[in-house]
């Protein structure tokens, strides 16, 4: 097989629960991940010389700062392989938006290479490489929601929420970025939100799985948001506004800065998109998209 299309989805954190800093500078974690139906775009075509990155998006390296051309390269040296490969990456899905695109691009460049090479890597040998690439790139390797532990990077797999069947997403993207290490680091100034207790993960999952909303509206949470709202009040009011409009659910994804609410249905979500333009002007990147 020469040339392969692939789509790369984006995520958000139902929860992200931070449990403390550890020794090696990361921090534990237990968070729920939860797809969502935005995608970058990335075409593998076997040839050439090396790694040939090619992207739409200016703004982002084509070397080996790209998690792309870093996931290619790992695949191939665990192969010993010289052959060539072109990628070209597509972006569609904000960047430093928390909603996981550069981790799901280096996840989806696994598989595709996978795919082309003839499947020579299995599932754990896969979850190790991309574990090595970023805390969130093992969820990516799979398409289902998923409990996420350590720093992240140990994902067991979970069935469709009943809670979200049927709901759709609202995500709007303010239009500035959020660095991840700049978060986790602003942290340290938030002593409750860095040591938060275990046990959130289980009341949400079990809410959710239920598809009990009374028990669930109150359970979203995410402790980086304890840093990017002090840093970006806009943030707070754009949650605020989307509660007091109907929203059954409104949070800022993984390290920020994009707020997801989750509403009754595409309509209702494009509804409040209208009504969020007038009070706060149409410059930021919104999607609305069915769970
Ligand atoms: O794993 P990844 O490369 O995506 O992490 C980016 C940065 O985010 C890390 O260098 C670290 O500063 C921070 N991080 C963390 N704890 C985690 C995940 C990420 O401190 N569980």
């Amino acid at each position: 097989m020469g040339l392969l299309h692939k789509n790369s989805p984006g995520k958000v954190n139902l929860l992200l629960n931070i449990l403390g800093k550890r020794p090696d500078g990361f921090h534990e974690l237990e968070t729920i991940l939860q797809p969502v139906n935005v995608f970058d775009k990335l075409r593998f075509e076997r040839g050439g010389k090396g790694i040939q990155l090619t992207c739409n998006e200016p703004a982002l390296p084509v070397d080996s700062n790209n998690l792309v051309y870093r996931a290619a390269d790992a695949f191939l040296k665990t192969q010993h392989l010289d052959a060539g490969i072109r990628i070209h990456l597509e972006k569609r899905i904000p960047l430093a938006a928390g909603l996981g695109g550069g981790s799901g691009n280096a996840a989806t460049t696994l598989l595709g290479l996978n795919e082309i090479f003839g499947s020579p890597l299995t599932g754990p040998a896969l979850s190790t490489l991309a574990a090595a690439l970023g805390s969130d790139v093992p969820f990516f390797l799979q398409h289902q929601p998923a409990l996420g532990t350590g720093r992240g990077e140990k994902i067991q797999p979970l069935n469709n929420f009943p809670a979200l069947q049927g709901k759709s997403f609202l995500l709007i993207h303010p239009g500035f970025g959020i660095a991840t290490p700049w978060a986790y680091q602003n942290l340290a100034r938030f002593p409750e939100a860095l040591n938060g207790r275990p046990g959130r993960a289980q009341r949400l999952l079990a809410a959710l799985q239920a598809g009990d909303w009374r028990a669930a509206s109150g359970e979203f949470y995410n402790s980086l948001e304890a840093p990017a709202l002090e840093k970006y009040p806009v943030l707070a009011l754009y949650q605020e506004f989307f509660r007091a409009h109907g929203a059954l659910a409104a949070l800022m994804s993984g390290s920020g800065s994009t707020t997801f609410a989750i509403v009754e249905s595409v309509p209702a979500g494009e509804a409040l998109v209208e009504k969020f333009k007038t009070k706060f002007g149409a410059n930021a990147w919104m999607a609305v998209v069915p769970v």
